[in-house]
């Protein structure tokens, strides 16, 4: 069974995706992981990031896995290095780019083939798992998102710049030639703008006993 949640950057899909996986014991795919380890391995390898085609293929010679919960990128755990605004944003432009997407994508599939998973990002619902059983568009303000993300004390920026790099993101999320955050006609949207964390683990996981 897949559970699949989208939405913007910041809304909070990584917790609640998180906690509902713990809850059901079903497997936590993480794509935006993905985009940012492939950020990683490009900034890394000194590639002129502007070279369309250099960004594809030195992203093709990489290797994702998940070994025990953790994502491996080129057999190194990589995930304290994903959450800095450099990654952040080269993570955003390069998921823009369609052969990127579909390098990410045949991960994404090979990994959840044939287990329960919770996989949270941007197409989740459309465009990786379209027949997903339960599929979950989660929404909020930019000045929320903003403020939840400064509140988490985890970004060197300041409020103003948080909000900044959301609404960038948020251009190029919706402006993608594929993969774009849209919302599939099938999906429940729930606006977390006035919920807590609790709240929308709560009416996730209303949704997902509701299927079973
Ligand atoms: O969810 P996140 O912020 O960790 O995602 C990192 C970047 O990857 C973000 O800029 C959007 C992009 N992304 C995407 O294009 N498609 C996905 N399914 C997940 C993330």
């Amino acid at each position: 069974m897949v559970v699949a949640i989208d939405g913007p950057a910041g809304v909070g899909k990584s917790s609640v995706a998180q906690w509902v996986s713990e809850r059901f014991g079903f497997f936590n795919l993480n794509s935006g992981a993905f985009y940012r380890a492939a950020a990683v391995k490009v900034l890394d390898s000194g590639v002129n990031s502007l070279n369309e085609k250099a960004v594809v293929d030195t992203v093709q010679t990489a290797t994702f896995d998940i070994i025990d919960k953790h994502l491996y990128l080129d057999g190194v755990n990589v995930e304290k290095r994903l959450r800095t605004p450099e990654v952040d944003k080269a993570s955003s432009v390069f998921s823009s780019i369609v052969d990127i997407r579909h390098i990410i994508n045949g991960h994404l599939r090979r990994i959840a083939s044939a287990i329960n998973l919770v996989a949270e990002g941007r197409d989740m619902t459309t465009v990786v798992f379209p027949d997903a059983e339960v599929k979950i568009y989660l929404d909020a303000s930019v000045s929320v998102r903003a403020m939840r993300r400064f509140n988490q004390g985890s970004s060197s920026l300041s409020l103003e710049d948080i909000e900044l790099s959301i609404r960038e993101r948020d251009h190029r999320d919706r402006n993608k030639k594929e993969g774009s955050l849209l919302i599939a006609d099938d999906a429940v949207v729930l606006d977390t703008s006035t919920l807590t964390l609790a709240q929308v683990y709560e009416k996730v996981t209303g949704l997902i006993k509701a299927y079973l």
